[in-house]
């Protein structure tokens, strides 16, 4: 009795979480998929690609004052309706497909594990998959996901040298069975990589690197992002140490926080200008995420605002850390 009302506890607590770390996955492949979905709707004629992307653009000078007032959009877009119009007929026709060649045992289509700081990837794999923009058939596809997992090449020892001839292969077998690279030499192809070494993979295809889009949540700045084709992929340390934060605002007493190494300019500024504030909370070096306590983790309960800055490298998970923990990361 006890220990089966326990499982039921931690099933729940589970599912709570688990629900948590796939909408923040979801947030970003959703984020991927409209900003994509928009921006090749608007830059592609339309004799090309998949047949008719028969979308209606609403005439955005009309009637817009009229209904833009109290919308939570209100403030964000040009153009709240048109946007939410757009919106709304990308999610009903918006298709991936997922290039089914390569064993799955090996570095395709399955994540390695959902643990550790490159989870984000394995996440993102697994919710593309689920996804219900997935479709099975190309020809209605409207992006080709290339499913190589470098994170897992790595798990394996794969040398570099060899993940490079590796995603090379696959990626020009791909090129050579099936027609849909050609059409645009991979504008409409992507993958994701959450490591580094995902970068350097992916050099013996120019191509690859120039014209499809990257989800990469890199840890350093040497990786050429694109910003108009790249996407950015929050890191997400997994798995997280303490429960959700709640919407508990009354228990939040400080404006802000923020702690870490003072290793980049934005950093030595924001240290020098706000140590002293009293309504923020800025430490003076880093506080290890293994204090004992978890000393670091439950700043993130008593705060408002989490401070976010650029430091030496990009490798952070402090955003999903804030988000995860209830405070607002800026
Ligand atoms: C790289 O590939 C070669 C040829 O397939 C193989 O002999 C070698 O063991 C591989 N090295 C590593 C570190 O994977
Ligand atoms: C795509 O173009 C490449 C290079 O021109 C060619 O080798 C390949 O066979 C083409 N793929 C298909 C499916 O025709
Ligand atoms: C605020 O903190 C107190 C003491 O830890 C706790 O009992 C209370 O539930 C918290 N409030 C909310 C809304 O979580
Ligand atoms: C903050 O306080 C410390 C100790 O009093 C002082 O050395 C430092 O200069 C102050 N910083 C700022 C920005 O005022």
């Amino acid at each position: 009795m006890m220990s089966s009302v326990k499982q039921n506890q931690q099933q729940s607590s589970f599912h709570t979480l688990f629900s948590l770390r796939g909408s923040l996955l979801t947030l970003a492949i959703l984020t991927l998929l409209s900003f994509t979905y928009l921006s090749l709707k608007y830059s592609t004629p339309s004799s090309q690609g998949p047949e008719s992307v028969n979308v209606k653009v609403v005439d955005a000078g009309k009637n817009e004052e009229e209904d833009d007032g109290g919308d939570e959009f209100g403030d964000v877009y040009h153009s709240p309706r048109v946007f939410k119009l757009n919106f709304a007929e990308m999610e009903k026709k918006f298709k991936v497909y997922i290039y089914p060649d390569g064993d799955s045992k090996t570095f395709y289509q399955t994540p390695r594990k959902l643990t550790g700081k490159y989870a984000s990837e394995g996440y993102f794999f697994q919710n593309i998959r689920e996804s219900r923009f997935r479709t099975l058939d190309p020809d209605e596809a409207h992006l080709f996901f290339i499913p190589i997992s470098c994170h897992k090449m790595r798990g394996k020892g794969t040398s570099y040298e060899n993940m490079t001839i590796i995603v090379q292969n696959y990626v020009e077998s791909l090129i050579s069975k099936y027609p849909y690279w050609n059409r645009t030499l991979g504008a409409d192809h992507f993958f994701v990589t959450c490591h580094d070494v995902g970068v350097r993979a992916t050099e013996g295809l120019p191509l690859l690197v120039k014209n499809s889009i990257r989800a990469v949540c890199s840890p350093s700045y040497d990786v050429g992002f694109i910003p108009h084709k790249d996407v950015a992929l929050p890191q997400v340390l997994q798995p997280f140490a303490l429960p959700a934060g709640g919407n508990d605002v009354e228990n939040r007493t400080s404006l802000g926080f923020w702690a870490g190494h003072r290793n980049s300019k934005i950093r030595v500024i924001l240290a020098r200008v706000w140590e002293n504030d009293t309504e923020l909370d800025i430490s003076n070096n880093r506080i290890s995420r293994a204090t004992g306590h978890l000393v670091y983790q439950k700043r993130f309960y008593s705060t408002k605002f989490c401070i976010c800055p650029g430091g030496s490298q990009v490798n952070s998970a402090r955003i999903a850390d804030s988000i995860h923990y209830g405070c607002i990361p800026v």
